[in-house]
C-alpha cells in the first residue's frame, strides 16, 4: 500500500504506454515487501532536462531511461560509469541524496542493456574464450558489443546491412578496448559471410529488429542450414518471443535465448544499482512473462 514513507523508482520515455518494466518492477518490490514504487512517466525530449531536476527535487530514488532519452541525457546527469561513457547511452540513473532528501543529490548514470544480453546468454554458455557474432549496429547492438568485448572472449565479428555503421562501431570498439586482446571485425551483411562468420561461432546475437510484431512473418536474418548444434542464438526480439530467427534454430538443435531475458536482467541489474539488495529474479521473471502474455 502506497503511504506517507512511500519511495519511488520510475521510467521516462516517449512513447511509454508500451513499457513492461512496472510489471516486472513492482512485482520485486512487493515480493521483498519494499515501499517502493515504480512508475511510468511520459517525457517528450524537450522536458528531459526538466523531468531529470523535478525527479531531484521530488526524491525520486532511481530511473530507468528509455527511447529516445538514453544519450541526451547524459550531459545532464553528475558522473556515468565508465562502460554507459564508452557506450554513449544511458538506462539507469541512481539518485544519492546527500545528508537525507533536503540535501545536495547526485545522479549517476549506467549502462544495463549489454550486461542484460550477457547475463542471458551465460544462463546457457561462458563467454569467455569464445568467437561472438552480432548482426545489427543500432543502439542495443553497441551495447552489447562493448559489454561482451569486455568478457573475456576471443574474437568478435559485428555485420550490419549499412557497412559503414558496423565499421564505425568496430572502430569505437577498437579504439576504446585498445588494450584487451581481441580480434575484433567487421564483416559485410551478405548471405556468404554470415554463413563463414557463424560456421566457427560460439555465440550469434541478432540486434535487429526483424521479426518483431507485427512483421513476424519476416524471413530470418539466418535459416537453419546457417546455424549448428553447439551455436547458442538470442534474438533480442520479444515480441514475438518464437520470432523467425528463433524457429531456424531450433530446427538446427542450436541452443536458443529468448529476448525477453535480455530485458529481465537489464531491469534486475537496475533494480539491484537502486536497492543494494539481490533481486527476487523468479518473481519479476514470472510477471514480466505474464505482462508480456506468455
Ligand atoms: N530484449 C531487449 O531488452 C531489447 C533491448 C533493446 C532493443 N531491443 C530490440 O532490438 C531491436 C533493435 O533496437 P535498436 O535500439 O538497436 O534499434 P536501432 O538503433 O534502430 O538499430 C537497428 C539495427 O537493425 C538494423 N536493421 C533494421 N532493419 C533491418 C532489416 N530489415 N534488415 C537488416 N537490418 C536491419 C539496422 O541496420 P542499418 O544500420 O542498416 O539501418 C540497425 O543496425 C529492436 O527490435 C528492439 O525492440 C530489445
Amino acid at each position: 500500500m502506497v503511504d506517507g514513507k512511500t519511495e519511488i523508482l520510475g521510467v521516462m520515455g516517449d512513447p511509454i504506454k508500451h513499457t513492461f518494466s512496472p510489471a516486472m518492477q513492482n512485482a520485486g518490490l512487493e515480493s521483498l515487501n519494499l515501499n517502493y514504487i515504480y512508475l511510468p512517466f511520459h517525457v517528450k525530449p524537450n522536458g528531459l532536462s526538466q523531468a531529470i531536476e523535478g525527479a531531484k527535487a521530488l526524491g525520486i530514488k532511481g530511473l530507468n531511461i528509455t527511447i529516445p532519452h538514453k544519450t541526451d541525457v547524459i550531459g545532464l546527469l553528475d558522473e556515468i560509469d565508465s562502460l554507459a561513457s564508452m557506450i554513449g547511452a544511458v538506462n539507469t540513473i541512481q539518485f544519492i541524496y546527500e545528508d537525507g532528501d533536503g540535501g545536495n543529490v547526485l545522479t549517476k548514470g549506467y549502462n544495463t542493456d549489454g550486461y542484460g544480453c550477457l547475463r542471458a546468454i551465460e544462463e546457457e554458455t561462458s563467454v569467455k574464450n569464445k568467437k561472438v557474432t552480432i548482426a545489427g549496429a543500432g543502439g542495443a547492438s553497441k551495447a552489447i558489443a562493448f559489454q561482451i568485448a569486455n568478457s573475456e572472449i576471443n574474437e568478435l565479428s559485428i555485420l550490419n546491412r549499412n557497412f559503414n555503421k558496423a565499421e564505425s562501431l568496430v572502430d569505437d570498439l577498437k579504439t576504446n578496448l585498445a588494450k584487451l586482446d581481441i580480434d575484433i571485425n567487421v564483416d559485410a551483411y551478405e548471405i556468404d559471410c554470415l554463413k563463414r562468420e557463424l560456421s566457427d561461432s560460439d555465440v550469434f546475437i541478432d540486434t535487429t529488429p526483424i521479426g518483431m510484431y507485427p512483421n513476424v512473418d519476416d524471413k530470418a536474418i539466418a535459416s537453419a542450414n546457417l546455424l549448428h548444434e553447439d551455436l547458442v542464438v538470442n534474438d533480442i526480439v520479444y515480441t514475438p518471443m518464437e520470432t523467425s530467427l528463433i524457429k531456424e534454430a531450433r530446427k538446427a538443435n542450436a541452443i536458443v535465448v529468448p529476448g525477453y531475458k535480455m530485458l529481465l536482467y537489464q531491469g534486475i541489474s537496475s533494480f539491484e544499482i537502486w536497492l543494494s539488495h539481490e533481486a527476487p529474479i523468479e518473481e519479476m521473471e514470472k510477471a514480466l512473462l505474464g505482462a508480456l502474455g506468455i
